[in-house]
């Protein structure tokens, strides 16, 4: 089946839906068993079928095997935030003593995971270059357990060689990890270029609503027994409502993305051409560096990017940001709706540096007509100077 075809019927097995079109809401805590026997042999490592409500009900298990299908893994487990998808996946994998190579770009909260709690728990980090590529091999010590990348990077847009990174990795019997929330399930196939547990958060275009948060991991054969058992650990769990609505966002996950790519690629073009501009920071756009990782290995681009402005001051910033009418302030992206942030990514390096002169801008491209919100960004421009 093609991909759309897929996003279509996957997560409807008719046994569990008795005929709706849609999995219905199963809500509960405990699960009761026929009879003795059965409750006692119930088996600790089934994440699929009804034990316990934390371990998830069938609206859980739809959504987590819609998810893992389109990507091509092994399983997939839901957890309550993005966040949580990359705590659980570093800590089954990084224990007192180990080793663990992240990515300089990685989404700000993962580094303060790694240093406010995995360095408190004698576990060394250390950052790399996001375009390292196979050079990673200079970094890799006896005690590195997992490599962490992301895909884009978060606020600057580096793309990574994964497939480079991961071929290295794997000869010494390391995991790669990666951040995969820009490239979707939908636009980017993590198994088939290295990746061997894939962490989304949800809460972007999975949900694609904003109105979840939600997080998911997808594992290759290998890794998921071990990841599983850390979520269960945790005791992270996910309330089937938001299940419901997080597969209901899935189901059209291709029509928003595609849509908003176009929108994304209309607005960034018209951005590269202004003079307020420095850079669009892109990989869709030929002129990106990570254009031909992207084109390489994504089959589509997510519709968030950074743009570096010419040197301007804060009160210049903040004029143009305020004047902007169909952008809102404020974090998290992958809605249908558009949004702007002015974050400081030079805050949070340390194995690279980031100094472009100017302010860097991440904005988010909605579902609206381009051509309003490229009239919006040129009126609130002109308030920068
Ligand atoms: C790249 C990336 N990963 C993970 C997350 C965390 O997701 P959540 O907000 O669901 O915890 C975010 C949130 O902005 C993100 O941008």
């Amino acid at each position: 089946m093609k991909k759309d075809t897929l996003l279509t019927h996957i997560g409807r097995d008719p046994a569990r839906t008795q005929g709706t079109v849609n999995m219905p809401v199963y809500r509960t805590s405990t699960v009761v068993f026929p009879d003795l026997e059965s409750y006692e042999t119930r088996d600790p490592d089934d994440f699929k079928s009804m034990r316990y409500g934390i371990h998830g009900t069938p609206t859980t298990f739809a959504f987590e095997d819609a998810v893992a299908r389109m990507e091509g893994g092994y399983q997939a487990v839901a957890v309550p935030s993005g966040l949580a998808a990359i705590t659980a996946a570093l800590c089954t994998f990084a224990k007192n003593g180990d080793h663990l190579l992240v990515t300089d770009s990685a989404y700000a909260p993962t580094r303060l995971f790694c240093e406010r709690q995995l360095r408190a728990n004698g576990i060394e980090v250390e950052y790399y270059d996001p375009l390292i590529g196979a050079g990673i091999g200079r970094l890799i010590k006896p005690n590195t357990k997992a490599v962490f990348c992301e895909a884009p990077g978060s606020l600057t847009f580096e793309m990574q060689d994964i497939p480079a990174i991961a071929a290295v990795a794997h000869a010494r019997n390391i995991p790669v990890l990666a951040d995969t929330t820009w490239g979707t399930p939908y636009f980017f196939r993590s198994f088939e270029h290295g990746v061997d547990v894939s962490i989304h958060a949800a809460t972007k275009y999975i949900v694609g609503h904003s109105d979840v948060l939600m997080g998911v991991i997808v594992t290759n054969k290998k890794c998921w027994l071990p990841v599983r058992h850390t979520v269960a650990d945790f005791g992270y769990c996910v309330s089937p409502d938001d299940c419901y609505l997080a597969l209901r966002g899935f189901r059209t996950i291709g029509v928003r993305m595609k849509q908003q790519m176009a929108n994304a690629i209309t607005v960034a073009n018209w951005l590269q051409g202004r003079a307020e501009v420095q850079r669009v920071l892109f990989p869709a756009l030929e002129s990106d560096p990570g254009h031909a990782i992207w084109k390489r290995d994504f089959e589509g681009a997510a519709s968030l990017f950074g743009v570096v402005l010419q040197p301007a001051s804060h009160a210049q910033l903040a004029a143009f940001v305020d004047a902007l009418k169909l952008f809102g302030i404020g974090s998290s992206w992958g809605g249908y709706e558009s949004l702007i942030t002015a974050p400081h990514p030079e805050k949070m390096r340390s194995a690279t540096t980031w100094n472009p002169g100017g302010p860097t801008i991440r904005l988010h491209i909605g579902l609206e007509d381009p051509a309003d919100l490229i009239a919006d960004l040129e009126q609130a421009l002109n308030r920068l100077h």
